[in-house]
């Protein structure tokens, strides 16, 4: 038995390398757009995706605003972008997600700050393995990913909005198929599944793009989602961190997953697609993957769904 194990790792492992070298790769963003005199706010940049995202939106000159919760590793990501490109205008904002007060004193700042913004990028993700709750009381995957996001984006729409063009890219993932909103329990208060919620999450992102196109499309504002690829990143570390049968199946995918991924380079190139590329002003409201767009689950098209999520999350964040 254990002999057969073993000697199936090379082809598996092969075949792990070969699907990363030329499959899981995908489609690179061709668009050569330059962003000079735009600005850009990148949730969750220090590293991975959004790290990669920032790099490149930089590199294309536009004004980009790293905005991140640690701030040693966010001036190291500054510090890095320079070193590629010396000239870039990057910047670091502290914003804590799962802080309402410091999504509020971020979106001030970024509103004295600066005339005008063209692209928000919601990117920043969390894992979590057990139940946590945000400052405010949310559970914490969905609070970040979900509820942060949501009042980020209500707090700067008017500057959006000001700013002709602009666009709301959310970055979802696959990982929202197979799964509903579980609007009895949201939170997941009983019976916690930290994959079941970070899925939730992660569908709510689409439906909150569904709902942001039918609400800002006439103000000239493009909202997208989109699928980033299986990218390494640093999100597994607090899949991890609690020792049981989850982290003894993940040690022994490790392999697997190490191989049969792609760098965030690649997994940066569907959010840059949505960031720069002039067709995406035509295809509002659309969810991406590999650089094009993609279908996503029916329960992510259902325009009920995304309505009572809006009027939900602006009673859990109680605004208006
Ligand atoms: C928000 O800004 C206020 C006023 O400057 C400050 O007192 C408070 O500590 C800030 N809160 C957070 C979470 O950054
Ligand atoms: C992005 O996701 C957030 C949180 O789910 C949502 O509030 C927002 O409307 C979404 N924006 C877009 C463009 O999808
Ligand atoms: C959406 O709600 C309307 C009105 O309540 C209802 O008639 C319709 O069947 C619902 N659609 C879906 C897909 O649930």
């Amino acid at each position: 038995m254990l002999t057969n194990i073993i000697l199936s790792l090379p082809p598996i492992i092969l075949l792990g390398y070969l699907a990363n070298r030329f499959i899981f790769r995908g489609a690179s963003c061709k668009s050569k757009n330059r962003l000079d005199s735009k600005v850009a706010i990148v949730t969750g940049s220090n590293c991975g995706i959004g790290f990669e995202t920032a790099l490149d939106l930089a590199k294309r000159g536009a004004t980009v605003i790293l905005a991140c919760r640690d701030r040693k590793k966010a001036e190291d990501a500054v510090e890095k972008i320079k070193m590629e490109k010396a000239s870039a205008k990057v910047y670091f904002e502290e914003l804590d997600l799962s802080d309402k007060e410091s999504i509020k004193n971020f979106s001030d700042r970024i509103k004295n700050k600066y005339k005008r913004l063209d692209i928000l990028i919601n990117n920043a993700g969390l894992l979590s393995s057990a139940y946590r709750e945000t400052k405010d009381g949310f559970e914490s995957q969905f609070g970040v990913m979900h509820l942060g996001h949501f009042y980020l984006t209500y707090l700067l729409i008017d500057l959006l909005k000001s700013s002709r063009q602009s666009r709301i890219i959310n970055v979802s993932s696959n990982a929202h198929r197979f799964c509903s909103i579980k609007w009895d329990d949201i939170m997941f208060k009983n019976n916690y599944k930290s994959f079941r919620v970070y899925q939730q999450a992660k569908l709510a992102n689409i439906l909150f793009t569904l709902e942001l196109k039918k609400r800002y499309e006439n103000d000239g504002i493009t909202a997208v989602s989109l699928h980033p690829g299986f990218v390494k990143t640093e999100i597994n570390r607090h899949f991890t961190e609690k020792l049981g049968l989850r982290t003894v199946l993940f040690a022994f995918f490790y392999p697997f997953y190490l191989l049969g991924s792609m760098d965030a380079k690649y997994g940066a190139q569907t959010t840059i697609h949505c960031a720069v590329a002039d067709e995406i002003i035509q295809e509002n409201g659309l969810y991406y993957s590999n650089c094009k767009p993609a279908k996503c689950s029916g329960q992510a098209m259902d325009e009920n769904s995304s309505k009572r999520l809006w009027d939900l999350s602006l009673k859990l964040l109680k605004i208006e």
